[in-house]
């Protein structure tokens, strides 16, 4: 059933009863439309230089004083292998906007890591068309860009020397070359209104992505908008659900930055629509240097064996469970 813009707003200001009944509606949607299975992505941050030099992350070239790494092809490769081994289907190859990672470069990292069954997601950035192309050939299966606001306006003043035309040109080159698309947005970002947040997630059914990431704005203090105040959960949830009706089969994660504002972010977001977890496989010593947003509890990272175990107890008391195949978007 199309949704209207009116609808999506209603539903992103809803409160009380009509909150706990959107998210049990999107809970309902997401077991009839895309099951029980937890998809679980495994996610390398392999670099975090950055040309651009976005209002609100800590990876913006500007911020001087970050050390910055890249992991070797090599190390890649290995990393993907063993997170393979601990029995992942989808590795996430994630960097900043960084051209020492050229597309021959990618390409073979890709290329070694397809030769497991496995499905290879990248989020790197905007790229040239061949670039994109050049990855798809080696078997990249999927490519996630956030639009980070649907307003060319807003964009022009969060992202200087970027474009708004060409981060879409970009996703419609991504969607013609048969990747999976994964976008998105900051949810709480500052200058976004409700309307605006309602046009964001409008602006996902119409674009129909494959997948969307969505997460609270988490203030960096070494950023220009460093002062400005969090995302607010709540609404984030809301998001989250309200996308799960309006774009009933998709892919969407319980994203990260959601364990930012509360222990239980990403659990209750599992709740209220999502299916998708992304656990960070980045070894800890470039894990640290990686600071989108300020560093919070160990939640988002690596969990421990023990604390993993725990995890899919709670799963599984809930009638959830860990997926064994690819989790690509199964288009109903
Ligand atoms: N708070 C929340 N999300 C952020 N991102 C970047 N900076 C922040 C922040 N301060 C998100 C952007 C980007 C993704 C990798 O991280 O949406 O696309
Ligand atoms: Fe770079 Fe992405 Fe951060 Fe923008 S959001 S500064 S493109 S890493």
């Amino acid at each position: 059933m199309p949704f209207t813009l009116l609808e999506i707003q209603e539903a992103l200001q809803s409160s009380g009863d009509a909150q706990t009944a959107l998210f049990t509606k999107a809970d309902q949607v997401r077991a009839q439309k895309v099951g029980n299975a937890v998809h679980l992505r495994g996610l390398l941050e392999i670099s975090s230089y950055c040309a651009q030099n976005c209002f609100y992350c800590g990876l913006r070239r500007e911020h001087t004083l970050l050390a910055r790494y890249r992991i070797p092809p090599e190390e890649i490769i290995h990393l993907a292998k063993e997170a393979i081994q601990q029995g992942f289907k989808t590795i996430v190859l994630q960097a900043g906007e960084d051209v020492w990672f050229s597309a021959e470069k990618v390409a073979h990292i890709i290329s070694e890591i397809k030769k497991s069954k496995v499905a290879v997601t990248l989020s790197l950035g905007e790229r040239p068309r061949e670039d994109f192309q050049c990855w798809k050939a080696a078997g990249a299966d999927r490519y996630l860009l956030r639009l980070e606001t649907s307003s060319p306006d807003l964009y022009a003043q969060l992202h200087p020397g970027q474009s708004w035309h060409n981060r879409v040109r970009c996703l419609e080159d991504l969607k013609e070359l048969g990747y999976e698309v994964g976008s998105g947005f900051i949810i709480g970002l500052p200058g976004q209104s409700l309307e605006l947040l309602a046009q964001d997630l409008k602006w996902l059914v119409d674009f129909g992505v494959d997948m969307a990431g969505l997460g609270p704005f988490i203030p960096h203090p070494q950023t220009p908008l460093g002062t400005y105040p969090s995302g607010n959960l709540d609404l984030a949830l809301k998001a989250i659900a309200t996308t799960r009706l309006i774009l009933p089969d998709i892919n969407l994660p319980a994203t990260t930055a959601l364990d930012a504002l509360s222990p239980n972010g990403r659990w209750q977001a599992l709740q209220a629509g999502a299916n998708v977890l992304m656990p960070n496989l980045t070894p800890m010593a470039y894990q640290q240097r990686y600071n989108i947003y300020p560093d919070h509890h160990e939640a988002c990272s690596n969990l421990s064996f023990k604390a993993e175990h725990a995890f899919k107890e709670r799963l599984t008391a809930l009638g959830r469970f860990i997926s064994t195949d690819l989790g690509g978007h199964k288009k109903a």
